[in-house]
């Protein structure tokens, strides 16, 4: 029934208005006490094999919603209730920003995948920690705050934007993710580099604490597909020696590897971040090489083309403890999570591993 409902309706509609006109619904749907308790007894059924240990945290499943649906935390619940068991929100930034300008969100309905220069549109850390303050939850969902940095915040400044977000909002954030591989923000992803992201997680850490003195936050970094080999040993080797607690790869690609000839010639051309099936080789490459190099010392999580059980299952098996998606969920509705969960533990009992945690890099292990 989706499919019929995006290609009647969604696949006429701009992209990013069939995004806020999907997720109102969602959202309408669950601010109904008796509606919301349905859907979610159909849509977020719960596997005891997926039940997982992360960051500290108890999760019923490794698999989450990826950072940029929820931009300004409004439909948490409403994610929850469709079976997403994390939803990460944002990115936020320091102060509120209204993004590039508009059109900025791009199908390639042919590659399952989506091209984005949203540029953090958010309503920034203040609005967000305040919303985040006055909510009641109406599901135990683990809750991801992923923060960046203001665009109009010059680059030797940054620091500071993202200190002050991790200060307001690491007090709601079961755990906190500092994003520097967005392409839609100038410079933002030059801050991966080792010298300018040791002191940027450094005093994020320190502002989580300060933030939150009674907890110690998890505290993670997302990293681009882009980055060079020996960059991500670099980053990986950083996250080990700062005790971060994990790192989410990937993010979107500058890259146009992978696209079909079918695909929208003119969407193709677009600037911005591609995501879907055509990242799933890339992301999937990156998170082995962290696996290899950090092993179980740092928890990993695994987004960029998840769109089916079996590449999560192939996540869990480079290396990912945690699994995320987004891009496909646009093209498989509201049913997408409960599928993935289902042939997820479906997966994990015709392997031969005992525990999902016992598959975690267990391809990796045995190549190494
Ligand atoms: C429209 C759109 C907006 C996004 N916004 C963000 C964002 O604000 N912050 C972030 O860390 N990632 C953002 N992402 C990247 C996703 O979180 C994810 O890393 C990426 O899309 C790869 O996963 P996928 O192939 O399952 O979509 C965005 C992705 C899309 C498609």
């Amino acid at each position: 029934m989706y499919k019929i409902l995006f290609t009647l309706l969604f696949r006429r509609m701009d992209p990013e208005q069939a995004h806020h006109l999907a997720f109102g619904w969602i959202r309408r749907v669950a601010r109904v006490p008796v509606l919301r308790t349905l859907v979610a007894a159909v849509l977020a059924p719960r596997h005891t094999e997926l039940r997982t240990e992360a960051l500290g945290l108890r999760l019923h499943s490794p698999f989450g919603l990826a950072a940029g649906f929820d931009k300004n935390a409004v439909g948490i619940d409403g994610m929850a209730m469709l079976g997403f068991d994390h939803v990460e929100i944002g990115t936020v930034t320091g102060e509120p920003q209204p993004g590039n300008p508009k059109k900025r969100l791009f199908r390639l309905v042919a590659d399952r995948a989506l091209i984005n220069r949203m540029g953090f549109n958010n309503d920034g850390s203040l609005a967000v920690a305040a919303r985040l303050a006055s909510r009641t939850p109406a599901f135990r969902t683990v809750v991801g705050v992923n923060i960046g940095k203001t665009k109009a915040v010059p680059e030797d400044e940054a620091v500071a934007d993202y200190v002050k977000s991790a200060e307001r909002l690491a007090p709601y954030a079961d755990y906190l993710v500092v994003n520097v591989s967005s392409p839609n923000t100038p410079g933002l992803r030059d801050l991966q580099a080792v010298d300018h992201l040791r002191p940027l997680l450094t005093a994020v850490r320190e502002a989580a604490d300060r933030g939150v003195p009674a907890r110690r936050v998890p505290l993670l970094v997302k990293i681009a597909p882009d980055l060079a080999d020996e960059d991500i040993d670099a980053v990986a080797d950083l996250a080990v020696e700062l005790g971060l607690d994990g790192i989410i790869a990937t993010n979107t690609t500058i890259a146009r590897a992978g696209l079909g000839l079918t695909s929208d010639p003119a969407a193709v051309k677009e600037t911005g971040g591609l995501s879907g099936a055509p990242l799933k080789a890339r992301s999937l490459e990156v998170l082995r090489r962290l696996y290899a190099r950090v092993g179980d010392r740092i928890t990993l999580v695994g987004v960029g083309g998840v769109e089916n059980a079996e590449d999560a299952w192939q996540r869990v098996l480079a290396g990912a403890t945690l699994v995320q998606g987004y891009s496909a969920f646009v093209y498989e509705g509201p049913f997408w999570a409960r599928a993935m969960h289902k042939g997820l533990a479906a997966r994990l009992r015709t392997s031969p591993y005992a525990t999902l945690a016992d598959a975690v890099g267990a391809d990796v292990r045995t190549t190494v």
